[in-house]
């Protein structure tokens, strides 16, 4: 069973679904098995990363699939060691090899690491890799709004997407609001809280059981009505087609308030606040 997701127009015109497929711990062959079959479930967006060490087995996953290149979107992201522009513009070329691709659809840079200031060398390597074909929209992960501002004013060029920590206990609400005046997608990583209490929690179990649906079902749903692009994460083929399966039921206002109320300051998984938190 494949279901047919919805898409969104980035800034740059790219078109992407409005969920994808995250990729983090999915290696080797069982990794590539479980991205075929999340493609055959419907998933069209793939999210990986240079840090993951499995952009082969996601190139690998890619020539399995009989569904065309040109309907796939493939995300990878520039570690943060490799962020001046040389190394960032053979960076790009090494994660291509990697995964024997001509291009990825997005590039992103991992995380700001503004300690290192460095970031601004890095967006003019995706600037000039898009310019030479290598990648057809750029964006970033875990860039606050003072480091959105920098890439726009000092190169003139925005970026398409920023994909960032979200999920009902941390729902970034400020971030997400900024994203939207300035034209730049969210897309929510862990959006699943990376399993943790958030499946148990009883607000969630409550409207789960209004709709027939399980917690994660409720908590993608929340992601989709917010305008989040979500990327959950799933070996299981039974998962992989629950997650995606949210588009045959909506969450009224008052749910939606629902799980607004669940966010706490304290609320993200590992305390990586992109101010201080650098990841190389
Ligand atoms: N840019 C960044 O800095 C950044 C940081 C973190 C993650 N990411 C990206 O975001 C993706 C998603 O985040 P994530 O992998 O950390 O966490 P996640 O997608 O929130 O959660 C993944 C976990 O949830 C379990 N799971 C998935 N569907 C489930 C369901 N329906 N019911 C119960 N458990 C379920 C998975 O187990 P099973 O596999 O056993 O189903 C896995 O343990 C990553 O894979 C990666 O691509 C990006």
């Amino acid at each position: 069973m494949s279901i047919a997701v919805p898409e969104i127009t980035l800034n740059d015109g790219l078109s992407l679904p409005v969920m994808g497929f995250g990729t983090y711990k999915l290696n080797g062959n069982d990794g590539a098995n479980a991205i075929h079959s999340a493609i055959n479930k419907g998933y069209r967006l793939i999210d990986t990363a240079y840090n993951y060490e499995n952009e082969g087995t996601v190139g690998e996953s890619v020539r399995r699939t009989s569904i065309p290149r040109h309907e796939l979107r493939i995300t990878s992201k520039l570690p943060g060691r490799y962020q001046t522009y040389d190394k960032a513009v053979s960076t790009i070329q090494e994660s291509l090899y990697r995964a024997n691709l001509d291009y990825y659809d997005l590039y992103l840079i991992h995380w700001p690491n503004p300690q290192q200031n460095n970031f601004i060398e890095a967006w003019q390597a995706l600037i000039d890799a898009k310019k030479w074909g290598l990648i057809r929209s750029i964006g970033v992960c875990n860039f606050l709004p003072e480091h959105l501002e920098r890439l726009e004013k000092e190169t003139g060029t925005k970026a398409s997407i920023n994909q960032i920590e979200l999920h009902p206990f941390f729902n970034q609400e400020d971030q997400r609001k900024w994203h939207e005046e300035n034209d730049i997608k969210t897309q929510s990583w862990s959006p699943l809280a990376h399993a943790n209490d958030v499946l148990t929690n009883d607000t969630l179990k409550k409207i789960a059981d209004n709709h027939t649906k399980s917690i994660s079902q409720v908590i993608l749903r929340w992601h989709y009505q917010l305008g989040a692009i979500s990327i959950p994460k799933s070996a299981s083929p039974i998962r992989q087609l629950e997650n995606i399966s949210i588009f045959d039921f909506s969450l009224d206002e008052t749910e939606m308030s629902m799980i607004a109320a669940l966010t706490r300051q304290d609320g993200r998984i590992n305390n990586q606040d992109p101010a201080v938190y650098e990841e190389f």
